[in-house]
């Protein structure tokens, strides 16, 4: 994105965000961080609110996973405000948008009534078409599967905060 497509992008009410994994206690909530701070780093993070939730309830008001906290805490950033929360029908028409981290988050929310045309994929914009578009649930593995985690957000940030920059002008 070039300086002036920053400058010429405004938008009266922020565009509400929300990434989507099972748990909400791995990927989801790395995602809206890195997220977040890659907004914060181009300036556009007061055109946003962000944020993450479960298609599964087991884990509500629950921590981030130790192994997501110490992960985030290596590259300087701090999950240990956050709570999990699960997303359900009823609060469909709270985000503008959401972010499936996999294909079986994404079918979860299409079947609770979230748009397809407000639905992406935190992989979707990965040129390679051969890839699978899921960040694989590091949940039942070791700590490398959060730090692979990690890096596919980050590969990812600046291309879903381009597109949602589009979308909203
Ligand atoms: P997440 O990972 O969806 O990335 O938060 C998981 C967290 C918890 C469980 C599964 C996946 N679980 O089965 O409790």
């Amino acid at each position: 994105m070039s300086n002036a497509d920053i400058a010429s992008f405004s938008y009266t009410k922020p565009i509400r965000v929300l990434f989507v994994c099972l748990g909400n206690i791995c990927r989801s909530p790395l995602a809206e961080i890195i997220v977040h701070g890659q907004a914060e780093k181009k300036g556009l993070s007061s055109q946003f609110t962000f944020a993450s939730a479960g298609t599964g309830d087991w884990h509500v008001g629950g921590l981030a996973d130790v192994r997501s906290a110490q992960t985030a805490a290596q590259h300087g950033l701090d999950l240990s405000q956050h709570r999990a929360q699960q997303i359900t029908a009823n609060k469909v028409n709270d985000w503008d948008w959401f972010v499936a981290m996999d294909d079986d988050n994404r079918m979860n929310l299409l079947a609770m009534g979230v748009p397809e045309n407000r639905l992406l994929m935190m992989r979707q914009f990965e040129t390679d078409s051969s890839i699978s578009l899921d960040v694989p649930d590091p949940y039942y593995g070791g700590a490398e599967g959060f730090e692979a985690a990690y890096r596919m957000l980050c590969d990812n940030a600046d291309h879903i905060l381009d597109y949602l920059v589009k979308q909203s002008r």
